[in-house]
């Protein structure tokens, strides 16, 4: 608790008065004044402002409810009908040349990223009015292709909604360093980076429409992650289920809590091993999981079956 306040109070837009938290008021506590009429003249979301997203949602058909389904993701995609997904979370193979089972992981990345975003559309598509879709970006930083701004722009120009985007730290290196580039030279050092990054779009809203019954954050959970800098350990079970490259439970737990009511419909097309699906079923969310391989799917059964 001490530690909580303390927090607060080092947050300037908060007051702490008789151990209650307030709001300090606005234009007193901001240098920038008359801020809304400011902001109202730069338009706000001026990029996706403009958008031609249908507003009436759809009922997913029975078929796809609490599903993991074999296959390419474009292909399944297609069939799902629009505006269905409450929210996508996924992390899309990173085109590291990863030996995944049944599918490819090197492209040249003009291709990679035209499949890529064949992908999304759909995911866009699919996605209910006010849903979300958050993917989870490794750039391959000894390509020097930045990944994660080239998908946000992609999202941009599909008028999405920049929510904003986490660092995830994983406080280990993403690859086993054995070089330093330029070494003592400023010629060509190497950068080395112990994070990723998780890009935060909205479909037409800023709101999501939900249920106020249906939300399960805390309020010690909310505080904490609406920090946008998120510490937590790379999955370390890897080798127990069979799969080279996993996002941790306790990451996909924080985002379906923060960004998605219980019984929302979540889909990740890239499922892997399942752990959207299997923390979408431990909090009480309806899940959709995608793979092309036959054997991850597989594991991914097992694990919503608790024999994993
Ligand atoms: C980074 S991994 C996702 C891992 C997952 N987040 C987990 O925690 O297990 C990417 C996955 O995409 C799958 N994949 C690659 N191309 C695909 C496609 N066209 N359709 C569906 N899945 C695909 C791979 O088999 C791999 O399991």
């Amino acid at each position: 608790m001490q530690n909580i306040i303390k927090k607060i109070k080092s947050i300037k837009s908060y007051g702490l008065k008789n151990g209650k938290r307030n709001f300090v008021d606005y234009n007193k506590e901001r240098k920038v004044k008359e801020r809304k009429n400011k902001t109202k003249k730069r338009v706000q979301y001026y990029y996706a402002i403009d958008n031609d997203f249908i507003k009436k949602n759809n009922e997913i058909p029975n078929k796809y409810e609490n599903k993991i389904m074999q296959g390419d993701c474009l292909n399944i995609l297609k069939d799902i009908p629009d505006n269905t997904i409450d929210l996508i979370f996924t992390s899309p193979p990173y085109n590291f040349g990863l030996d995944y089972k049944n599918s490819q992981d090197e492209h040249y990345w003009d291709d990679y990223f035209k499949k890529l975003f064949e992908i999304f559309n759909e995911c866009i598509r699919v996605l209910k009015w006010s849903g979300r879709i958050i993917v989870n970006i490794q750039p391959l930083f000894s390509d020097y292709i930045p990944s994660h701004h080239i998908i946000s722009k992609y999202f941009i120009d599909k008028k999405l909604i920049w929510k904003g985007e986490i660092l995830w730290e994983k406080n280990n290196y993403n690859c086993k360093y054995t070089a330093w580039g330029s070494w003592k030279s400023p010629s060509s050092p190497y950068l080395k980076y112990t994070w990723e990054f998780l890009e935060i779009f909205l479909k037409g809203d800023l709101k999501k429409i939900g249920d106020k019954t249906n939300i399960d954050i805390t309020d010690s959970e909310f505080k904490e992650w609406v920090n946008a800098k998120w510490n937590i350990a790379p999955e370390r079970d890897m080798n127990k289920f069979g799969h080279p490259a996993m996002f941790p439970e306790k990451l996909a737990e924080r985002v379906l809590k923060l960004f998605s009511f219980k019984n929302d419909i979540i889909l990740d097309p890239f499922n892997g091993a399942g752990t959207t699906t299997i923390v979408a079923k431990k909090l009480n969310r309806r899940y959709l999981g995608i793979d092309i391989s036959q054997e991850y799917c597989k594991i991914a059964e097992k694990r919503l079956k608790g024999e994993l």
